[in-house]
């Protein structure tokens, strides 16, 4: 199996980039640092267009759409700025859709799989206040993959969209209920099950279907 997994050189990505790798997969991490096997800032056309050239004709089986900001994390009523929003969307919501755009021939060659990270905080059903740049951008995120698992059955194409828990990672804190390894196990196992059947679902790292 060919992975691709972007944010790939920390936190969530970077372990779901070793988990793959330690099973034996190939495993294409992309990160805005350079480090890892390709350079991706997700916000940018120019590089998503670099990143097809370099996968041009290389099939890819799974697709985490992994990197994300969460910058209104400590914001008062007075705060989100405009700025603010917009570099959210352009990582959390037109980041994924780049990312997906890029890669569809690669996708589609593969009858692969699509794997968003969203968040708990994406449901309209949950909605506690607060954090509402990143609430909207994830609830974004959760609409995109909805609409795309429509649009690509018919290439064979399955889309998942998830919470992966509240992790101990840079974003979560260490106040985080769960380790990276914990969130990890429980992904793999969901995008194991992800198919045609179940494509367009919005599910927790631990298999609970997530109220939309
Ligand atoms: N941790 C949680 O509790 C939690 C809960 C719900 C959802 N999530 C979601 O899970 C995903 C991973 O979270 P995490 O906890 O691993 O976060 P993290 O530790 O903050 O890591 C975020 C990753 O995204 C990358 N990234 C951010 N903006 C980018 C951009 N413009 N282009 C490319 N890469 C970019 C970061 O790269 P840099 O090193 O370059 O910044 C980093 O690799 C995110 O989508 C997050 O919203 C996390």
């Amino acid at each position: 199996m060919h992975v691709v997994v972007t944010g790939a050189n920390r936190g969530i990505g970077r372990a779901l980039a070793e988990h793959y790798r330690a099973a034996g997969h190939e495993v294409t991490g992309t990160a805005r640092d350079g480090g890892e096997t390709i350079p991706l800032d997700v916000t940018d056309p120019a590089q998503h267009s670099d990143m097809a050239k370099v996968l041009a004709g290389k099939p890819v089986d799974l697709l985490v759409c992994n990197a994300g900001v969460y910058l209104d994390k400590t914001q008062g009523m007075d705060g989100y700025a405009a700025e603010m929003w917009a570099q959210t969307f352009a990582a959390n919501v037109t980041g994924v859709f780049l990312t997906v755009q890029a890669l569809l021939p690669n996708l589609k060659a593969a009858r692969g799989k699509i794997a968003i990270l969203s968040s708990q905080m994406a449901s309209h059903t949950r909605a506690p206040g607060g954090s509402y740049i990143y609430r909207a951008s994830k609830a974004a995120s959760l609409n995109l993959g909805r609409n795309l698992a429509v649009d690509l059955r018919p290439d064979g194409v399955a889309v998942g969209i998830y919470h992966p828990g509240w992790v101990k990672t840079d974003m979560g804190g260490g106040g985080a209920e769960i380790t990276v390894d914990e969130a990890v196990e429980g992904l793999s196992q969901r995008f194991d099950t992800l198919s045609l059947d179940t494509s367009g679902c919005f599910e927790t790292w631990d298999g609970r279907a997530h109220p939309y």
